[in-house]
């Protein structure tokens, strides 16, 4: 027989050793249970942390894009600058300088190299006009109405803000005349308080309907003071007057700048001025309106020769008043043919009742700024009109201005253009003063430039 006492000592270190064990193995199997746990949560806050990553990314994808087309506008390509010293640069307000003629005045101005001010009420004139010097050190732009004074630092004035087309200053004409009147006032006041000069955008329309032709600048003009256009064109007769009264009892330093019809790229299309409206009106096969007869003549500028113009007789010491234009003459009925000619278009030419006041000649004699500022358009009449009217179909999104793309990168355009000058010439029974080789390369430079957003 065992004895009780061994046997249970025996089954007791048996039970312990399999309490042991068995407390190892649950301690094995808890070491493993919370790693696992612990891996999972891992693995659980990975694929959470990837899902928030990604979502994040959703997110800031755009915003990162947004940035980066900021940041493009930010370090915007400006049509290029002159580096201009302390001494030579100067600070210019160009008031109108939204419009069609003072944006391309801007242009010259800032790529000369100075500081340029725009203060325009946006009444006829766009933002889009300037917009491509928007941030440029160089540029500021304000919106502001002369009407009301300004309090600026500058050395020169070139005062442009007046509506200038029919339609426009006499959809108002109370405004029209305060525009020419009191803001012509404040701008001399301005130049007066800071020393400034001042050179006035004044008009051929001070010649009004004219006896004389071509028209000096002695002449005194024929305007009808209580007629549909006497608000622009007294305003700017008055205008004229306060200069030279600023001038002789102040001392201000003024230029006048009498200014013939001048048309190109940023004028506005549908403001009833006769070459653009021919061109809308052949291009969209409507009929060309010739108002009276169709005898009356114009002689139109580009605007690259009236910005050339302005300068040069800024910087002169011309004080008087100076015509600047262009003499190339035709009659409105000729405009008519060379446009439809030009765009190909079947529209008949339509005689309507004469413009009340309507100009029967209108002429610059540009000697005095040919003598005095060594200056006169180089510009041809076919050229600008060639322009024109690729402007005016790239506008359009109109398939001709394809064509003359395609003339021209082809090396056609020459061709093109001395064919229609032919028919031209024979067609109109008038000589045509210009040179097809040099409006072949201003218009390929145009086009450059167009295509480079500057136009
Ligand atoms: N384009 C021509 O054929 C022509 C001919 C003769 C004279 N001019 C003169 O040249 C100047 C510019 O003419 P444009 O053809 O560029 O005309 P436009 O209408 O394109 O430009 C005139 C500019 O003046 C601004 N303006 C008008 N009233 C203003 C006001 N009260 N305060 C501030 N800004 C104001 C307009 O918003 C516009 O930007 C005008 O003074 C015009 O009389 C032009």
């Amino acid at each position: 027989m065992v004895s009780k006492g061994p046997l249970l000592r025996l089954l007791t270190a048996i039970n312990r050793r399999r309490m042991k064990l068995l407390m190892g193995l649950a301690f094995v199997a808890y070491v493993v249970s919370v790693w696992g746990n612990f891996v999972n949560m891992r693995s659980l806050q990975e694929n959470g942390d990837q899902k928030v990553e990604s979502r994040i990314e959703e997110a800031v994808a755009p915003l990162r894009e947004k940035i980066k087309d900021l940041e493009k506008s930010f370090t915007q390509k400006y049509p290029p600058v002159k580096f201009l010293s302390e001494k030579d640069r100067k600070r210019i307000l160009i008031t109108g300088g939204a419009g069609f003629v003072g944006s391309h005045l801007t242009d010259k101005l800032m790529m000369d190299g100075h500081e340029v001010t725009v203060v325009d009420n946006f009444f006829t004139g766009r933002k889009r006009n300037v917009e491509h010097w928007i941030g440029h050190e160089n540029f500021e732009l304000i919106n502001h109405d002369v009407v009301e004074p300004l309090y600026i630092e500058v050395d020169q004035i070139y005062h442009l803000a007046s509506p200038a087309s029919p339609p426009n200053y006499m959809y108002n004409p109370i405004k029209t005349l305060k525009t020419n009147t009191i803001g012509t006032l404040n701008m001399l006041g301005l130049a007066k308080r800071v020393g400034a000069r001042l050179l006035l955008a004044s008009t051929s329309e001070v010649y009004g309907d004219p006896e004389v032709h071509p028209q000096n600048e002695d002449y005194w003009g024929h305007v009808n003071p209580i007629g549909p256009r006497a608000c622009y064109d007294e305003g700017k007769r008055v205008a004229e007057t306060m200069c030279y009264a600023y001038m002789k009892q102040e001392g201000v330093e003024v230029r006048v700048a009498r200014i013939f019809n001048t048309f190109g790229p940023r004028m506005h299309m549908n403001d009833g001025r006769v070459v653009s409206n021919f061109i809308l009106q052949a291009l969209q096969g409507e009929p060309l309106t010739v108002y009276g007869p169709g005898t009356q003549t114009r002689a139109f500028q580009y605007v690259s020769d009236l910005v050339n113009g302005l300068v040069a007789l800024m910087n002169s010491n011309v004080s008087s008043p100076v015509n600047l234009g262009n003499p190339e003459e035709h009659t409105i009925l000729e405009f008519a043919q060379l446009i439809k000619k030009l765009v190909g278009s079947g529209s008949e030419i339509q005689f309507l009742s004469e413009a009340q006041d309507d100009p029967q000649k209108r002429k610059p004699d540009i000697r005095k700024a040919k003598l005095l500022l060594g200056w006169e358009p180089v510009v041809s009449l076919f050229v600008q009109i060639v322009q024109l009217n690729a402007k005016v179909c790239e506008e359009m999104g109109h398939r001709r201005f394809e064509n003359w793309n395609f003339l021209l990168s082809s090396g056609q355009a020459d061709k093109k253009l001395n064919v229609l000058e032919k028919e031209f010439r024979f067609l109109s029974g008038f000589e045509l003063s210009f040179k097809v080789e040099r409006g072949v390369i201003a218009l390929e430079n145009r086009l450059q430039r167009a295509k480079q957003g500057f136009d």
